[in-house]
């Protein structure tokens, strides 16, 4: 029975840089992986969600090229090879991912981890009927689609009329009615992608906004946006069910049907740990997910947990920071997790990108705070580029300590400025000493600091 010093159990985000960092640590190290590495991120999310978004992009850029002064004849997208080139990318980010485990000196195993039990010399976990001990484990297991008790669903998905993430991201043609159920992250993305590539979309939030959690404000830039664009809304609608060729929803206590060739669920994940033998150490779980502590420990000793199947912050670099945070609390190194200071994009086109305390959040925890807006137009290079845009930078600021809690961004290059305002939170900057700092002209990203100056 071979002996590690750590087993990682899942191959996406969480568990992949954890294995690098372990591995060139000088840690024994397993990664077990029962589908493809680089997890949800890189084979069915992140990623491919990522390249299908620049290809519409650039799509939109070049039919609607005439206000700027280029005309373009015949421009068109062929979704097939769209799929094509996303294939590329994904193929050539999980064989990087393999390169660099085996670099870094990680094991590699492709199969399903159980998690049997422990004796003197560890944690043991079978895989492929072989047996394997751990003096650490980290459960990097992730997530899975949340699929909703409606009637038609089970059978939607079994015939391929419902899709989930991954379904739709290998889907070679375009439907000509695709409706989405759940107008959050993957929603929007989504159906930001199938109207560019001319679906006739319809979206159905139960909520009476789309975004979740995303400040109001933005979230209504980015609705109207998406209603001028031709995308349908039906907001505070629940879905009571799914036959072929329709989606049936309640609207004002009413029902009320939309015809579909195809339907898209996005209502939500959930931290997969269904099969992991998690009950046969007695690792506790909360909903569903491992509860973890600010090392990402479990209440089992030498047993951590990072990624979406802490349920805490179900996103990429989340996860990296996470396993990072884990992997010194191994190696006795001091680091703590935060969680006050983790940006969000929405790669839609306009971007929207996100961190810290909305107004509405700031309220609900009864901060003494202030805010500014201001409208992209100020900038510069914004109204050389952008035709019409309605884009805002918002800034949360807690008046008590003088210093940013919040920064809410909807418009060009926000999805690469927002780190920099990350940057600001985590360091707890005062305002006046962002105000010192010199930021680039023409930019965007200069909309920070105008906007101090009206708080
Ligand atoms: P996962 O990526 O889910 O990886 C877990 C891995 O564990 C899987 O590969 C699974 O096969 C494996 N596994 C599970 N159980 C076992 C077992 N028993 N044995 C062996 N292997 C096992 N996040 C962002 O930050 N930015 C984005 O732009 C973004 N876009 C997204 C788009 C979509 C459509 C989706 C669905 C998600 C997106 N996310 C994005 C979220 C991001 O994908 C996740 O936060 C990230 O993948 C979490 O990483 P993870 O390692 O925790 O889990
Ligand atoms: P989500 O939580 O973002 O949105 C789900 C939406 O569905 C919510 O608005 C919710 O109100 C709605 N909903 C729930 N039940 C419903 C029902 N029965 N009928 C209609 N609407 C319903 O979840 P989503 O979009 O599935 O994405 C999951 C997670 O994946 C995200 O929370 C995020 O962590 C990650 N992700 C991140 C991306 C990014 O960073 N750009 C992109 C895509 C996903």
């Amino acid at each position: 029975m071979e002996l590690f010093d750590l087993i990682v159990i899942g191959g996406g985000p969480a568990g992949y840089l954890a294995g690098e960092r372990a591995g060139h640590a000088g840690l024994k190290t397993a990664v077990i992986e029962k589908r493809s590495l680089g997890g949800v991120c890189l084979n069915e999310g992140c990623i491919p969600s990522k390249a299908f978004l620049n290809s519409a992009k650039i799509y939109e850029y070049a039919i609607g090229g005439e206000k700027y002064g280029v005309t373009t004849k015949g421009a068109s997208i062929d979704h097939k090879k769209v799929v094509e080139r996303k294939n590329g990318v994904v193929k050539q980010l999980v064989s990087g991912v393999a390169a660099t485990l085996k670099a870094n000196g990680a094991t590699v195993i492709k199969g399903e981890a159980k998690i049997l039990g422990r004796d003197e010399t560890g944690f043991l976990v079978e895989v492929n009927g072989e047996k394997l001990t751990a003096k650490k484990l980290l459960v990097a297991s992730g997530s899975v689609p949340v699929i909703p008790p409606i009637p038609g669903v089970k059978d939607g998905l079994e015939s391929g009329f419902v899709m989930t993430n991954r379904e739709i991201l290998d889907m070679t043609d375009v439907p000509e009615r695709l409706v989405v159920i759940g107008g959050g992250v993957i929603g929007l993305e989504m159906a930001s992608y199938f109207n560019s590539v001319g679906s006739r979309v319809t979206v159905i939030e139960m909520l009476d906004k789309i975004a979740g959690p995303t400040d109001g404000e933005i979230s209504n830039i980015l609705l109207k946006n998406y209603k001028s664009k031709g995308v349908d809304f039906k907001l505070g609608c629940k879905v009571t069910m799914i036959d072929s060729g329709n989606v049936i929803f309640e609207e004002n206590g009413k029902p009320a049907s939309v015809p579909a060739d195809k339907v898209l669920i996005s209502i939500g994940r959930r931290a997969f740990t269904d099969g992991l033998g998690l009950e046969a150490i007695g690792v506790l779980t909360e909903r569903g997910a491992i509860v973890t502590d600010h090392n990402m420990r479990t209440n089992i000793p030498g047993v951590y947990a990072s990624g979406d199947v802490n349920g805490k912050s179900m996103l990429a670099h989340t996860a990296y920071r996470e396993s990072e945070v884990a992997l010194n609390h191994i190696l006795l190194k001091r680091d703590n997790m935060r969680y006050h200071a983790v940006p969000s994009v929405i790669y839609t086109n306009p971007e929207v990108a996100c961190v810290g305390e909305t107004e509405e959040s700031a309220r609900e925890k009864g901060f003494d705070f202030k805010t500014a807006t201001i409208s992209m137009k100020y900038s510069g290079r914004y109204l050389a580029e952008v035709e019409k845009g309605d884009g805002i930078v918002k800034l949360v600021m807690d008046k008590k300590f003088s210093r940013l809690i919040g920064v809410h961004m909807i418009g060009s290059y926000a999805s690469e400025i927002i780190y920099g305002a990350a940057m600001m939170i985590e360091a707890e900057m005062k305002i006046d000493d962002i105000k010192e700092i010199i930021f680039p002209h023409p930019t965007v990203c200069e909309l920070i600091r105008e906007a101090l100056f009206l708080l």
